[in-house]
């Protein structure tokens, strides 16, 4: 038995982990989605929910596309609902992930208080510190984006867990 993983699982934190796109149909779901299994698979007792800037989707099941991508990846989304994100999710979690400079803007724009700006960052500086790069919004391109949104999401989950968890 791997003593360091055990020590891991029994020690690391619990950790509230908000996703953040614009429409919450794509990207962000496929982030919580894939965020979900590495936390049962780690067995850490943390929580991941997701959300959109935009409020066109509420209400709505994700893009059949990103539900096609996730199921080949072993992972079902098809019952995430979209909601829209609040200032309130400031107080509710402990990182707020977002997946574009826009969505950036957009989440800090309605930061409440100073001390909750620093929950916020791109998801994708966690697997390239400070290059305030993108997830590219698949949603008017083909399958082979959300195959690519897939790949840099899972890294990235991965990485986070490899990190805190
Ligand atoms: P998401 O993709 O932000 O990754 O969920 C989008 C979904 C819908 C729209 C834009 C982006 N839209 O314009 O409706």
């Amino acid at each position: 038995m791997n003593s360091l993983l055990l020590q891991n699982k029994f020690t690391a934190l619990p950790m509230n982990i908000l996703m953040v796109c614009l429409g919450n149909i794509c990207r962000s779901p496929m982030a919580e989605g894939i965020m979900n299994q590495k936390i049962r698979l780690n067995q850490l007792s943390w929580r991941v929910d997701s959300a959109g800037t935009g409020g066109w989707h509420v209400g709505e099941t994700p893009d059949e596309r990103a539900v096609k991508v996730m199921k080949k990846n072993g992972i079902d989304i098809s019952q995430y609902v979209a909601r829209q994100f609040s200032a309130d999710d400031f107080i509710h979690f402990d990182k707020i992930y977002v997946m574009d400079s826009t969505n950036y803007l957009d989440v800090i724009r309605q930061c409440p208080h100073a001390e909750y700006k620093k929950k916020i960052d791109l998801i994708l500086n966690i697997t390239h510190p400070g290059m305030n790069q993108a997830v590219p919004d698949p949603y008017y391109g083909e399958m082979n984006g959300f195959d690519y949104v897939f790949r840099l999401l899972n890294e990235a989950c991965q990485r986070i867990i490899d990190l805190h968890g």
